[in-house]
């Protein structure tokens, strides 16, 4: 008889240890973090929506609000050129605007090329997401719906997606199709058996 496992086999040990034998004090998963630790509490449905901010690639997410390019190449010129450039070429950071000839993707065989909002980018909703996260990258989450939706109609607009007098609202932005979008396969996975 083993008397470290309290009685079990040595082989039976790893099943006892779980069971009744090494560690007789295991408790069921807490409900929540004060029941097991004493402190913390659940989150409400307020807190929880708050952090909930993804926007979906059908536009679900988006809040009220509109931007127009003219309001959105202002407040670039303002807040964003430093780091990005005037034209969303020139940097320091990040490369944003630019396609390639014929939008092609060339982006498997020639490192060298930089992606961008034009050439990369599959879905247009994602800007709104990204930026809302994001940007200004120092002062990021401070942003307003109508600003965001400006800075999204000025970068596809500076990419040559959209026109200087179009407007970018909850219902137009998801209307916007990304000249890379058909370079990418749809994730439709449900997270069942296919997933490995
Ligand atoms: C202080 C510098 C700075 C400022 C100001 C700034 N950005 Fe950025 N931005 C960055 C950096 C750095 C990255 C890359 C972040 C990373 O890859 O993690 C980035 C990335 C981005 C990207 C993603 C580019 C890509 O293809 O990966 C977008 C879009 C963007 N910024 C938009 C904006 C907008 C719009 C503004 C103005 C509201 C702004 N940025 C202001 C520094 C800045």
């Amino acid at each position: 008889m083993n008397r470290l496992l309290g009685g079990c086999t040595l082989l039976a040990g790893l099943a006892c240890a779980v069971g009744e034998g090494a560690t007789p004090h295991r408790a069921a998963p807490p409900q929540s973090g004060s029941a097991a630790f004493g402190i913390g509490r659940t989150a409400t449905a307020e807190e929880i929506a708050a952090w909930d901010i993804d926007i979906m690639p059908d536009g679900t997410g988006l809040p009220p609000g509109s931007g127009s390019v003219a309001r959105g190449m202002a407040l670039y010129a303002a807040q964003c050129a430093s780091c990005h450039g005037p034209t969303g070429v020139e940097g320091p950071y990040n490369v944003l605007v630019g396609r390639v000839p014929g939008d092609a993707f060339p982006f498997g065989n020639d490192p060298s090329v930089r992606s961008t909002i034009g050439n990369y980018w599959p879905y247009a909703t994602t800007l709104y997401d990204y930026i809302n996260r994001t940007m200004p990258f120092e002062a990021r989450g401070n942003l307003q719906p109508d600003e965001i939706y400006s800075f999204v109609a000025a970068l596809l607009h500076m990419n040559g997606i959209i026109g200087e007098d179009e407007v970018m609202n909850a219902e137009t932005l998801p209307e916007v199709r990304m000249p890379a979008r058909d370079r990418f396969v749809r994730d439709d996975r449900t997270g069942g058996a296919e997933i490995r």
